[in-house]
């Protein structure tokens, strides 16, 4: 089993060489064990062509490592520096508005440029050579959050080129492609793969079926720039974990898929920042301030565990206020402690926090860290110290085991409904995130999976919001599962050349629930539809339950709002939280699983025989009768804000 540890990213380069023992041996003394390094710093690696310096590098790791840190070496990337952008001025990424984006901060170069990817290949392979037998380096970073600042789409000549032998290799001939996207509409008929344009600067809304293949595209470059990293890597540096740090809330190319070329998977969690960048309300937003959305935090914990196979980190953790908010609040006391074990509760690695120093200079300066900007230690330390010892104590393993309840995520999901959205406020994330929270809050521990045939195998119950085309093996694999299924809405509602299907949607899902869905009307803000003690808002659909199925709710108005064929379940609009807990108790119970009600505050989560509990709540609740008689290893039966618990379910009183 593997031991869960705390780590930190690190900067040496924004600091003299004379402070990075010390810095070091701090790291040690509050029981950190991994340290990031180096993923921004390719103009310090190699101030010239062909002119390189990895001595200092060196000479951090060293350090680091005889310290007793583990490294984690980040490759730099993200930041090309400026004598690259004036050899390779194309390589910069082009807007949606045509006009190339300027050197000056940081993902300024477009995934399609094969120059770029070049550089990339050689800068890597150069570090990959020097430093991937060190003893210190246990694992590698690949570049940095894949897509940050909307980075991912570039509309650039390389782009233009790439997308068109794309679209040969996936189409075979234009006529197929017009055929697929339709384009007998509007005169937009091509005769050759080099009429194809990107989708921008049209004069209204391109063809649906054309973006989306233009996204499918997208992530395709992404997947492909970041597999020559992994496998330059595997090669010169064996038996360490290759990684990336994903983000939270971000959708523009396929985690799964891209995961598929790493060990593990890992993702920036800054709980503050998202929760104000989110779309809950005022009052949510003032209520969680300082200890963020309950729920997104696990969503991603959960997300990218499927994502890894099993293996994740936290490689960014919060310890302070962030600069990148609209507004930046700092954690309640307890908060961070929090965040880090809801974390190891599901199953964790390394929960690692961003970053040591605080920096005085430059764009992140009013960015917090473990230290202040004069190195000395700020208010994460000591939380982060005590964490620290409270591992140890624990003796804290990855020990997560295949749930029983699996809620399915699919990237193409959120590309199809961000594309027609419908109702302007429809978002698949949100509506996930919204089925998740629901099933949270009956004291479920989920995994999240892709639509496939793995996903389902031996699960007791499938939650499928807003799939937008199910495979054939896909909708096969869910009948022989024997589990109990939730979809809708919008699932099943296009095949895969986003187009209706013939037989009306759910398309190939009918052969779980017989309906037909026969219309769908969005909801603006208020507009309401009254169902059973709740309400669909945003979105609702107009379902004709066919032989083999029945309604199980109808809305106030008399359409069907729930309908069942045996232990699948098809929901027809957005429901209300209210709404949502009455379907999913009512599924839960076709799939025989007991659930509780743990309320808007406190969270559990099980890390195999490990239970933990979680108060996000601003009142100390009392949560005796979810520990029972069994022995609590963290926190008291009456749970203060911010309070963690804990208890292995085989240790009694
Ligand atoms: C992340 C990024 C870091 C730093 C951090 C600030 O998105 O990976 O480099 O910018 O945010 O919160």
């Amino acid at each position: 089993m593997t031991k869960q540890h705390l780590g930190v990213c690190y900067y040496p380069e924004h600091w003299t060489e004379e402070r990075w023992a010390q810095d070091a041996a701090m790291m040690r003394e509050i029981g950190l064990s991994y340290v990031r390094v180096g993923e921004f710093a390719w103009s310090r690696l190699e101030p010239a062509p062909r002119a390189y310096d990895l001595g200092w590098l060196r000479r951090a790791i060293d350090t680091l490592g005889q310290a007793g840190l583990k490294v984690v070496l980040g490759t730099p990337t993200a930041t090309p520096p400026k004598w690259l952008v004036d050899l390779l001025p194309d390589m910069l990424p082009v807007g949606a508005d045509g006009r190339p984006r300027k050197f000056g901060s940081r993902r300024h170069y477009c995934f399609s440029h094969e120059g770029y990817a070049r550089e990339c290949e050689r800068i890597v392979t150069l570090l990959a050579c020097e430093f991937g037998a060190h003893p210190a380096v246990a694992a590698w970073q690949t570049d940095n959050e894949y897509g940050c600042h909307d980075t991912i789409e570039s509309y650039s000549p390389a782009a233009v080129r790439a997308f068109r032998a794309w679209c040969e290799r996936k189409y075979g001939s234009i006529a197929a492609l017009n055929e697929a996207w339709g384009n007998v509409f509007w005169s937009m008929e091509l005769t050759d793969f080099d009429d194809i344009e990107l989708p921008n600067l049209t004069v209204t809304t391109p063809n649906p079926a054309h973006l989306l293949d233009f996204k499918r595209f997208s992530s395709d470059q992404v997947v492909a720039f970041n597999k020559r990293q992994a496998e330059i890597i595997r090669r010169h540096s064996p038996g360490r974990t290759i990684l990336h740090n994903f983000m939270g809330a971000f959708m523009e190319f396929d985690h799964f898929d891209l995961s598929a070329d790493l060990d593990a998977a890992a993702w920036d969690s800054y709980p503050l920042g998202f929760l104000e960048r989110s779309p809950h309300d005022e009052a949510f937003k003032l209520k969680h301030r300082r200890v963020g959305d309950p729920d997104f935090q696990a969503f991603h914990h959960d997300l990218y565990r499927g994502c890894g196979r099993g293996r994740w980190w936290v490689m960014e953790q919060q310890p302070g206020a962030v600069n990148w908010a609209p507004w930046n609040a700092a954690p309640a006391p307890g908060a961070v402690r929090l965040w880090s074990f809801e974390a190891f509760a599901a199953g964790a690695e390394i929960v690692s926090f961003f970053r040591w120093w605080q920096a005085p200079f430059a764009q992140e300066q009013m960015h917090e860290g473990l230290l202040l900007p004069n190195g000395e230690p700020g208010p994460a330390h000591r939380e982060v110290a005590g964490i620290a010892r409270e591992l140890e104590k624990l003796n804290a393993q990855v020990e997560t085991q295949r749930s029983p309840v699996v809620l399915i995520f699919d990237y193409e999901s959120a590309w199809a409904w961000s594309i027609e959205r419908q109702g302007q406020d429809f978002c698949y994330f949100d509506l996930v995130l919204e089925f998740y929270a629901g099933l949270r809050r009956m004291g479920f521990s989920l995994d999240i999976a892709p639509p496939t045939a793995e996903a389902v195998r031996g699960r007791k119950l499938v939650v499928a919001p807003a799939l937008f085309c199910a495979s054939a093996d896909f909708v096969e694999a869910l009948q022989e599962s024997g589990a109990a299924v939730l979809l809708g809405p919008r699932s099943g509602a296009k095949t895969t050349d986003f187009q209706i299907p013939p037989q009306l949607p759910p398309g190939a899902l009918q052969r779980l629930v017989d309906i037909e869905v026969r219309g769908v009307e969005s909801l603006r803000p208020n507009a309401e539809v009254e169902v059973a003690n709740g309400c669909f808002k945003g979105w609702r659909e107009f379902i004709a339950p066919r032989a083999g199925a029945a309604a199980e709710l109808r809305s106030v108005d008399g359409e069907t709002a729930l309908a069942r064929s045996g232990k699948a379940f098809y929901l027809a609009g957005r429901p209300s939280k209210e709404l949502l807990a009455t379907v999913l108790r009512l599924v839960a119970e076709s799939a025989d699983l007991a659930s509780i009600d743990v309320g808007d505050d406190i969270r559990i989560r099980d890390n195999g025989p490990v239970r933990y509990i979680f108060n996000y709540g601003s009142q100390p609740v009392d949560v005796s009768n979810a520990v029972g008689d069994n022995r609590l290893l963290l926190g008291e039966k009456i749970l203060p804000p911010c309070g963690v618990g804990a208890f292995r379910f085989d240790e009694r009183l």
